[in-house]
């Protein structure tokens, strides 16, 4: 009985000793296979809500979206390719502007332009070096200074920092990359609506009209955009119209726009982060009821504001009404 404890207890002591060996000899724990990713259709597998959310913003679209194409004439402009389809920020540094790149063009601004890090893992907001994927914490994705290399060549982040909203700290993703459902555990929306999406354009600003001593006088604040409005894009423009009630035809008052550089005779109106502009109707058609309306447009195809019929070419914004 003692004998057979002894020899078990002896067995139990020889098995520590070599699993301990065994713990101090093996190798440590190996980095997972450092997968190279060729496409961002390989993200899909692991990160569908991210990819499914991109697919459907014009980030990934920024090769083959139409209004790019006939402007650069199908590319021909090799300028327009840099940040068309570009290399990944991360490698050329957040305070230059993206190089293009000559492979998948078709996958425009895609997961390994915004993403990847030179050595080959992914920018994100923990190290997870066993992760197929190799995420790394970089608190730069996250800031302004990211947006940069793209977004300030019409000065939409110079725009930003002289805003109000730079001194609160509410930067770019607060607002165009909202939490899941509000909840700061689900990620973030990558869909990133700009533009294109005229309820964002809506809440950017208000219109208010008013009668003041025989004229009538239009305010536009800029209450909802950090940055001026619009912003970006220089094909971006916001008109405003009147008329009297019952008519058809729209009468041009003003246009908020950052002109193209070889149109010397336009100054830049756009409207900064929380500033109004205030316009005065003083014509004799106004003193009846009549409505004011503000439109927006995105492409630089619809060239004269005073177009008699801006509800075919753009799209409103804000209509007010103004009684007698
Ligand atoms: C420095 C980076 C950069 C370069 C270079 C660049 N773009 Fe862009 N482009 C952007 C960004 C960022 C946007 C998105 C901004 C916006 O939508 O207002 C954009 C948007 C556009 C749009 C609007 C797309 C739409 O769907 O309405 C057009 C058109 C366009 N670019 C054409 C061009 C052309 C033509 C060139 C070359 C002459 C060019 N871009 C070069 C960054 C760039
Ligand atoms: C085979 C699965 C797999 C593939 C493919 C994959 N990842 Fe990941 N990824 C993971 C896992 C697992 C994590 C860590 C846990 C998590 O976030 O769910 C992760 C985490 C991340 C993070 C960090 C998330 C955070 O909250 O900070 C980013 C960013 C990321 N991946 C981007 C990418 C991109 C971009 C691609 C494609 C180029 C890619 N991943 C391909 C599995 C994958
Ligand atoms: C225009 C740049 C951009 C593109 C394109 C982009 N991301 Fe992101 N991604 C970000 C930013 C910014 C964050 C937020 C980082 C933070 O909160 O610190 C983020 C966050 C993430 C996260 C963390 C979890 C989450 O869902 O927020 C994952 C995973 C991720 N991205 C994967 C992808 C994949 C996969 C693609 C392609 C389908 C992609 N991203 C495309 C900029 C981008
Ligand atoms: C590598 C270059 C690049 C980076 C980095 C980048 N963008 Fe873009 N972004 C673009 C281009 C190019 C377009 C124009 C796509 C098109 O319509 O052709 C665009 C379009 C947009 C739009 C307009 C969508 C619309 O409705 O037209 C928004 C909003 C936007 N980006 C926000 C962001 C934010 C916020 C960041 C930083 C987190 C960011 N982008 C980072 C290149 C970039
Ligand atoms: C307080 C919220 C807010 C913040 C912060 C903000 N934006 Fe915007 N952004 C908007 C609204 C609203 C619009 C729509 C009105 C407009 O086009 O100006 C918009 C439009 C845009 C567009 C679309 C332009 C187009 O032509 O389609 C781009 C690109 C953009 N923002 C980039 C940025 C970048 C880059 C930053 C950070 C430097 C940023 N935004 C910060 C609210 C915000």
């Amino acid at each position: 009985m003692q004998a057979s404890i002894r020899i078990f207890a002896g067995l139990l002591v020889s098995t520590v000793a070599a699993l301990a060996l065994y713990q101090v000899f093996q190798p440590p724990e190996a980095p997972a296979q450092a997968r190279q990713f060729t496409s961002s259709q390989e993200c899909a597998q692991c990160h569908a809500e991210p990819f499914r959310e991109w697919q459907d913003s014009w980030h990934s679209r920024s090769w083959t979206d139409p209004d790019v194409r006939a402007l650069s004439n199908d590319f021909a402009n090799t300028d327009c390719i840099d940040c068309h389809a570009p290399r990944p920020v991360f490698e050329t540094g957040l305070a230059n502007r993206v190089l293009p790149r000559a492979a998948r063009r078709a996958e425009g601004v895609d997961c390994i332009a915004c993403h990847q890090l030179p050595d080959g893992g992914m920018a994100g907001t923990f190290d997870r070096p066993d992760a197929p994927c190799r995420p790394q914490a970089r608190r730069e994705l996250a800031q302004v200074e990211f947006c940069a290399p793209c977004h300030d060549q019409h000065k939409t982040v110079t725009q930003w920092r002289a805003s109000s909203y730079a001194a609160q700290g509410i930067g770019c993703i607060d607002c165009h990359m909202p939490y899941r459902n509000g909840d700061p555990n689900q990620g973030r929306d990558h869909t990133m609506h700009g533009g294109h999406d005229i309820e964002l354009v809506r809440k950017a600003v208000a219109l208010r009209a008013q009668r003041s001593s025989g004229a009538v006088v239009v305010e536009i604040e800029n209450v909802g955009a950090g940055h001026h409005f619009p912003t970006d894009e220089r094909s971006r423009a916001a008109d405003v119209f009147w008329r009297p009630k019952g008519e058809t035809a729209w009468r041009w008052l003003y246009r908020f726009r950052s002109p193209y550089r070889h149109e010397v005779e336009l100054t830049d109106t756009l409207l900064p982060a929380h500033a109004t502009h205030t316009l005065r109707i003083e014509d004799e058609n106004a003193r009846g009821a009549l409505e004011v309306a503000l439109f927006y447009k995105l492409t630089p195809y619809w060239k004269t504001p005073a177009a008699p019929d801006p509800e075919a070419e753009a799209k409103l914004v804000h209509r007010v009404e103004l009684s007698p």
